[in-house]
């Protein structure tokens, strides 16, 4: 299985799988809607598609003599005209359809850390229904579950850069948050694997309590942490939905309900989150 195609190589995540594809010598075909900001990575992948995952019709040639499908594709950060459902579920489902259309053999997606359990979210909700669609496709398939990335827990940086990093709770609630380049390693050996799925995350385990004191560290300034109590959490997602534009109440839903559970996934990969948050400073 020599030929892969990727979807999502301009994001943070698929830019990493790119790299590791290139790395493991596979034939590297990448699906993108702005050629530009891939061709901006300089990552030397075989063929660059531009196409709109969106659209179906956009996207049939991409999947000549493919083996495997690799998607990254979601919605994070973006702004578009578009749900969780066009693109998480919808878009992930037009690439599943061409590619068991041209008889390609594996199709491996990254959803979400217990993403089961988060159902009630729009994102999970929308990124689950697309694994039920995939599992019962008949398409060997893996999907990744990862916890969060580091790219993430800039947030925590961010925070920190301004003063004062506010947690909910007690911020004892535990997760391993994974960079970019360990994640993309089990996405490329996920060719490998068979009807599998993988929940992970990175090699530390911290609370986010020690994740806040990490990026005070990084920046060789004093914690100054704030711990807001847990009913203000509930009340900002229960009034935010009536309150906030559907575009930004998506990602603060999902962060919102992440931040009040553990996100542990098996241990995995080399990158520690101080290292990170030093790499933001010369950024
Ligand atoms: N970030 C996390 O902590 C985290 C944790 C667990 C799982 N995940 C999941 O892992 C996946 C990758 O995450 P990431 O952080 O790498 O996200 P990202 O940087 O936002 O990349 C997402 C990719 O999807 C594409 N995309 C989004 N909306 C699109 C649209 N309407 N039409 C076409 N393409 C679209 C983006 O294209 P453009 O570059 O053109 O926008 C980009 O290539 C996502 O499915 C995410 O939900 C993320």
């Amino acid at each position: 299985m020599k030929n892969v195609l990727l979807a999502g190589a301009t994001g943070y995540l698929g830019k990493y799988v790119a790299s590791e594809l290139v790395r493991q010598n596979y034939n590297t075909r990448v699906i993108v809607r702005n050629e530009e900001k891939f061709r901006k990575s300089g990552i030397e992948v075989d063929d660059v598609i531009t196409a709109e995952v969106t659209s179906k019709d956009s996207m049939k040639t991409a999947f000549e003599g493919i083996d495997v499908v690799i998607s990254t594709v979601g919605i994070t950060k973006q702004k578009d005209n578009v749900t969780y459902m066009d693109v998480d579920y919808q878009a992930n489902k037009n690439l599943l359809e061409l590619a068991i259309e041209k008889g390609v053999k594996k199709f491996i997606y990254v959803s979400v850390l217990k993403g089961q359990n988060l159902r009630h979210t729009a994102i999970c909700d929308a990124k689950e229904k697309f694994v039920d669609e995939l599992k019962n496709s008949g398409i060997d398939f893996c999907v990744i579950r990862p916890s969060g990335f580091f790219s993430d827990m800039t947030e925590f940086y961010n925070m920190a850069k301004k003063g004062r990093i506010y947690l909910f709770g007690d911020g004892q609630f535990k997760s391993n948050p994974i960079h970019g380049e360990d994640i993309a390693a089990v996405c490329v050996n996920a060719i490998n694997r068979s009807k599998d799925e993988i929940e992970v995350g990175g090699p530390e385990i911290l609370t986010q309590e020690e994740i806040a004191k990490i990026a005070f560290d990084a920046i060789r300034q004093k914690s100054k942490i704030t711990f807001i109590p847990d009913c203000m959490r509930k009340l900002a997602l229960s009034t935010g939905k009536y309150l906030m534009p559907k575009k930004s109440y998506g990602p603060f839903e999902f962060f919102m309900n992440v931040m009040a559970i553990d996100m542990v996934g098996k241990p995995f990969g080399k990158h520690n989150l101080y290292a990170y948050f030093k790499s933001l400073e010369s950024k």
